[in-house]
């Protein structure tokens, strides 16, 4: 499979990569070719996406489609130009086929149940990895197309496809739009990787491109000093110094009128930095972080109650810092590729709303789960043509609870499911009143399988969501002894 760099003379479409003269050309290439059968966006059109499933206050959202539905759903919406922050973690192009694994008594040995999540082999299709940038390159561009005015896109890759992306999205943004590559060591140089008889390949790669007002506001990390090199000035404040670098002397001067000059008795300029103590009572400087991150460590270092067992899942960590340095409180994030629902959870944990997509009935099932165990509400949407899996035999008792108000609502098939609920049903839109998911991690447990409900009415349904990524749904009649 050839990938070449051309000059792009034949496009109808005027791009950005045009003006610099430079673009990506692959076998079976359709995207911004002017082909026939193509919107202008180079996106097929899209049918209405149906809400059908609603938990609490519906904050956050899932879809459940490709990511084309997504951004049709949001420009009909008018949010186009709304969105703060595109985050996605896409298909590597890993040729690999993705399992999902959900454990049912915990990180321990146990019971697991295994399910097919999602695809990433190309090799086998026509077009080979032309396929892959087919299908990628086309989402990037409906997925830029939402971003506001100070918008950022982080693209999750790694060396297999973050060089070709880059080139994709200076065409789609222009290459003025880049604002970093940034490095996120994922894995420790360890085993296969350690004696491959090459260096370890233990990096992901983060590209972000901005539009034109875009700012970043790296976070900062403490980073011990040692005691010899502390030094304390006429206050007592305990300081460190560095040499002046490329401040200019009207940054110098700004930087001396708030204390922060040093000058030797030779008359050399150090700034000083003001030190701070950890947690563990060690003083400490405070660094800006750089595109290099070697501090967020690998989720298998995650506590066991954040392991989803969804492939592929990242780090919650990873994601409270892209969007805490990219967005403010409110702000609104979104996921097209979404997985298990990482980019969710750390959003509703930073006080940020977050839209997301995915194909999977998995993983729409593991991050509807997820969200809710974190206290989210969610909104699920289906769009026209998703995949979903087939429905599971659902078996349900109801018992008036003797002296008590309310009813007893009691789950007796399947008696482990990922998650049920307890609702009421109107115009085919299911809106929990109860709802309860399987733990996990080290205190796994099922989801309790008694729900009690004030009164059952003509509309209350049942609904059970499976490993599988299955949702079955049933009315509920009140029996009486
Ligand atoms: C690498 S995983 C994302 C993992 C996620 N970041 C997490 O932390 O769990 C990629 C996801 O993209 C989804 N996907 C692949 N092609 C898609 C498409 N065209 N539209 C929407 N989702 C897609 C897959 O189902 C898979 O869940």
């Amino acid at each position: 499979m050839a990938v070449l760099l051309s000059r792009a003379l034949t496009s109808k479409k005027r791009t950005s990569a045009e003006s610099h003269g430079v673009r990506l050309v692959w076998p079976g290439r359709h995207w911004r070719m002017g082909e026939e059968g193509a919107c202008a966006d180079g996106s097929p059109a899209r049918a209405a996406s149906n809400l059908f499933d609603v938990t609490g206050d519906g904050a956050h959202r899932i879809l459940h489609g490709d990511v084309f539905d997504l951004a049709h759903a949001l420009e009909r919406e008018g949010l186009r130009g709304a969105v703060d922050l595109v985050y996605v973690d896409p298909p590597f192009a890993s040729e690999r086929d993705y399992v999902a694994e959900s454990r049912l008594d915990g990180a321990a040995d146990g019971r697991v149940v295994r399910t097919p999540a999602y695809g990433d082999t190309w090799s086998t299709r026509s077009g080979g990895l032309g396929a892959y940038l087919e299908m990628l390159a086309p989402r990037l561009e409906a997925l830029t197309d939402l971003l506001a005015p100070k918008g950022t896109i982080w693209v999750h890759l790694d060396w297999r496809a973050a060089y070709l992306v880059r080139s994709i999205l200076d065409e789609i943004l222009g290459r003025d739009a880049f604002l970093n590559e940034i490095v996120w060591r994922r894995a420790p140089n360890l085993g296969r990787q350690a004696t491959s008889g090459q260096f370890g390949r233990t990096l992901d790669t983060l590209v972000v491109y901005g539009k034109p007002g875009a700012k970043l506001t790296p976070p900062t990390r403490l980073e011990p000093i040692d005691e010899s090199a502390i030094r304390r000035d006429a206050e007592g404040r305990p300081f460190t110094s560095a040499p002046r670098g490329d401040y200019t002397d009207a940054s110098i001067a700004k930087l001396d009128a708030e204390g922060r000059v040093h000058r030797t008795p030779s008359g050399r300029v150090y700034i000083k930095y003001f030190l701070v103590k950890d947690d563990a009572g060690v003083w400490c400087r405070e660094r800006r972080i750089d595109a290099l991150w070697t501090d967020v460590p690998p989720l298998r270092h995650a506590a066991a109650s954040e392991r989803t067992g969804y492939p592929t899942q990242k780090p919650r960590a990873l994601l409270e810092r892209i969007i805490g340095c990219a967005t403010s409180p409110g702000g609104l994030v979104v996921d097209a590729f979404a997985g298990s629902g990482t980019t969710a959870v750390a959003a509703h944990a930073l006080g940020r709303r977050a839209v997301l997509a995915d194909r999977s009935p998995v993983a729409v099932a593991t991050a509807r789960a997820r969200l809710l165990r974190d206290g989210a509400g969610v909104r699920i949407e289906r769009a026209a043509g998703a995949v979903v899996a087939p429905e599971s035999v659902l078996r349900v008792e109801t018992s008036a609870r003797v002296g008590k108000a309310g009813l007893c609502v009691t789950l007796v098939e399947p008696s482990e499911p990922m998650a049920w609920a307890v609702g009421t049903m109107q115009n085919s839109v299911f809106t929990s009143i109860w709802h309860a998911e399987r733990a996990l991690g080290t205190k796994a447990a099922a989801a309790p399988r008694e729900a009690v409900v004030d009164a059952i009415v003509a509309n209350t349904v049942v609904r059970v969501w499976g490993d599988n990524g299955s949702v079955t749904t049933k009315f509920v009649m009140e029996t009486h002894p």
